[in-house]
């Protein structure tokens, strides 16, 4: 139950959007880029949100399909490497509070102070991440973590 009540209509905005985006005729990148640009702009904590899809080759890497906000260096990552490489290696949803201590790090601005880095999964296999940072330090909460973790599950489809 989430305990803010103006932050749970914004879940229940976003969720009912997410699936009219989903049910459209769009295509799949086209509702990749509509999902970030949503999530972007109802939480003014999230400064910069993307999607990266697993490249199967050996060894296996992260590239960025698309994102809003400001542009990033890391437009692949192999598996092990950074939040997101960690997070695809241990199939598991990893919030970074603070950043400037976590020793595998990729830095894409010093603006950046906090991430949420949620893998998207096909069966067992993780086939893209959702991954989210925040200006704000200690940004994300487990109402951010659970309600990700949903929109993750509706766009397994697109990856
Ligand atoms: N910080 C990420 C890299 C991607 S950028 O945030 C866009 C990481 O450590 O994997």
């Amino acid at each position: 139950m989430v305990k803010d009540i103006r932050k749970s209509l914004r879940y229940n905005l976003l969720d009912q959007k997410a699936r009219g985006i989903l049910q459209s005729g769009l295509s799949k990148i086209d509702k990749l880029k509509a999902i970030c640009s949503l999530l972007k702009n109802i939480f003014s904590h999230y400064d910069w949100v993307g999607f990266y899809a697993v490249e199967k080759l050996e060894p296996k890497e992260l590239v960025l399909v698309t994102f809003e906000g400001e542009s990033t260096e890391h437009e692949r990552i192999p598996f092990g490497k950074g939040i997101c490489g960690q997070a695809a290696l241990i199939k598991k949803t990893i919030i970074v509070q603070n950043v400037s201590k976590e020793p595998n790090y990729l830095s894409c601005s010093p603006k950046v102070k906090s991430e949420i880095v949620i893998p998207i999964f096909r069966n067992n296999d993780v086939v893209g991440e959702l991954d989210i940072d925040s200006h704000t330090a200690s940004a994300f909460t487990l109402d951010d973590q659970v309600f990700l973790e949903d929109v993750a599950k509706m766009l397994s489809g697109l990856f």
